[in-house]
């Protein structure tokens, strides 16, 4: 067997969940306890480059030109443990990768960072693995880079064991000009990660209640995605967002990722709608806003936007590829 180091390098997108994935079935394989549904992002992006070596020690990480944490490095390397073994090989590796969007401006990075990984080490290995076999290797990495590997708009079936949770496309990108524009009022890493809020989905009174709202929700959101209906839409991701808000608060501990300037926001959006400006919210784990829009009204949307002083960053996204090798 040669020795040469064998390296490659993917892309892949950040994600903005219509409906989301909040609470676990198997918190070590990430089998979420319902669909969820999404758009990939053009311009919130990962670049990896993953280089098996048989000369490392160990695996190495490095996001945007420094060292990564020693949990973030433990991560990653646990994520190509999964691909080594598939492989057959033992070499350790060194992960480069860069976003294009700064860590902590409120969009998660695990989602473009692991479903990138995933088809950059896939690659290097010589591993030639369909699309549902990519993305249920990228959601053990991270649950909602599952999505991350199709582009445009996504369906992740939560399914009951490894081999029924993956995600697939349901329209590619040019299907619908929908934007993302992201009203950034805090940069801070949140305090509760995900992976710890899933777990206490369970300790909610409200979980019972979202997780039937969703099961209503998701045939509808399915055919408003096709009929690029945003008027059908908007109202079904604003509700599913609060569901999952109300199931966070009212968990023990309580989760709280709204700040005061979530609220003003949220606010906002009722009047921009009374005025005439046809947009939607939906919020992650965190207290950032996003609003989602069509094409001709994105100009009015970011103006307005703009003009809030809770307001300190925007991010503009559109419906974007899925994960790919360069
Ligand atoms: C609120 O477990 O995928 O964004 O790995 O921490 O990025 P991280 O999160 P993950 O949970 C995502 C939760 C969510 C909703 C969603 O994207 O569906």
């Amino acid at each position: 067997m040669s020795t040469e180091p064998r390296s490659a390098t993917a892309n892949a997108g950040a994600n903005i969940a219509l409906i989301k994935y909040w609470g676990v079935r198997d918190s070590a394989l990430n089998i979420p306890l319902n669909d969820s549904v999404s758009f990939t992002l053009d311009t919130t992006r990962t670049t990896t480059t993953v280089t098996f070596d048989p000369a490392l020690p160990a695996d190495e990480l490095v996001i945007g030109g420094k060292p990564a944490t020693p949990a973030a490095t433990e991560r990653a390397s646990r994520h190509l443990d999964i691909l080594r073994n598939m492989a057959g090989l033992t070499w350790r590796a060194r992960i480069v990768s860069e976003n294009t969007f700064p860590m902590g401006a409120g969009i998660a990075s695990s989602a473009s960072a692991f479903a990138a990984l995933t088809v950059a080490a896939a690659a290097a290995l010589g591993l030639s693995l369909d699309t549902r076999t990519l993305s249920r290797i990228a959601r053990r990495g991270s649950g909602s880079a599952a999505r991350s590997i199709e582009g445009g708009f996504v369906w992740w079936h939560a399914g009951q064991d490894d081999a029924s949770s993956f995600a697939e496309q349901i329209a590619p990108p040019d299907h619908w000009d929908l934007y993302d524009v992201v009203a950034v009022v805090e940069e801070s890493e949140k305090k509760v990660s995900s992976a710890q809020g899933h777990l206490l989905a369970k300790t909610s009174p409200f979980l019972e209640t979202r997780l039937s709202l969703v099961q209503n929700a998701l045939p509808n959101v399915r055919q408003a995605i096709l009929d690029r209906d945003l008027a059908t839409l908007g109202p079904l991701i604003e509700t599913d967002a609060l569901a999952m808000h109300f199931v966070m608060m009212s968990s023990h501990p309580r989760l709280y990722y709204w700040t005061g300037a979530t609220l003003e926001i949220l606010q906002a959006v009722e009047k921009w709608r009374n005025d005439g400006l046809p947009v939607w919210f939906t919020i992650d784990a965190g207290p950032n806003v996003h609003l989602i829009c069509e094409a001709k009204h994105h100009q009015a949307l970011v103006a307005a936007v703009r003009a809030l002083p809770v307001v300190r960053d925007l991010i503009i996204a559109r419906p974007g590829p899925g994960a790919f090798l360069l």
